[in-house]
């Protein structure tokens, strides 16, 4: 799957204030910080299209940027910052439960994990959460330029003995930098096996 064009759509709060052309949805979603802005960017080969920050908490709206003018990737804010006010926070969390509860074109959630760290609380908890709540969803581990082979390594195999722990299976898993662009064909290549079977479904 090749991005030959990608053009900001708009921001909404509410899935009431989509994009009014619908077509198949892949969101990033994750800790704030994390790099979902920054890797939307790499996979787009466009550094300014997503607005990205050293600062977390950058994104606080839902935008949608239209893919070869046949589906969307969605930024979504990020969760679990816990220097934001609570008002603040609140607010986030409204962004994010109405996107994923009602968004009927969501294909897929990708959920970016930093791959430094062991997977924390707060994630483990929203992907408990996805899973009762029956949506599908894929994990990418994010930063990976930032450890050595050996630790990357001995890292994602703690991260899947942890998900292991809790899951009989292994979501798809992929492990990414928007610093090389590591990962960024597997991502690619992966949304577009599933639009591919969607076409087959459909037709
Ligand atoms: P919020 O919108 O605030 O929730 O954050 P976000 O998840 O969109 O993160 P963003 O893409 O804005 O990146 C946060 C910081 O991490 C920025 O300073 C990025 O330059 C940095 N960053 C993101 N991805 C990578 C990466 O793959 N490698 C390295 N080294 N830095 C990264
Ligand atoms: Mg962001």
């Amino acid at each position: 799957m090749k991005i030959s064009e990608a053009l900001f759509a708009g921001s909404s709060t509410r899935v009431a204030e989509k994009p009014s052309r619908k077509f198949p949805e892949f969101a990033f979603i994750g800790r704030s910080n994390v790099g979902k802005s920054s890797l939307i960017n790499m996979l787009c080969n466009n550094r300014r299209l997503a607005q990205t920050s050293s600062t977390p908490g950058k994104t606080k709206l839902v935008n949608h940027y239209l893919i070869n003018r046949q589906w969307y990737l969605v930024d979504l804010p990020g969760y679990g910052y816990a220097k934001m006010s609570k008002t603040g926070r609140q607010k986030l969390e409204q962004v994010i439960r109405n996107y994923l509860n009602f968004s009927a074109e969501l294909h897929i959630l990708f959920v970016l994990i930093d791959s430094r760290h062991d997977i924390g609380k707060i994630d483990m908890d929203f992907l408990t959460e996805l899973g009762t709540g029956g949506i599908p969803f894929a994990i990418i581990f994010t930063k990976a330029d930032k450890l050595g082979p050996n630790a990357l390594a001995a890292q994602m195999e703690k991260n899947r003995a942890k998900l292991l722990e809790f899951w009989e299976e292994l979501p798809p898993v992929f492990v990414c930098s928007s610093e090389t662009g590591a990962g960024k064909e597997e991502i690619l290549d992966y949304i577009g096996s599933l639009l591919d079977k969607m076409q087959e479904s459909a037709g």
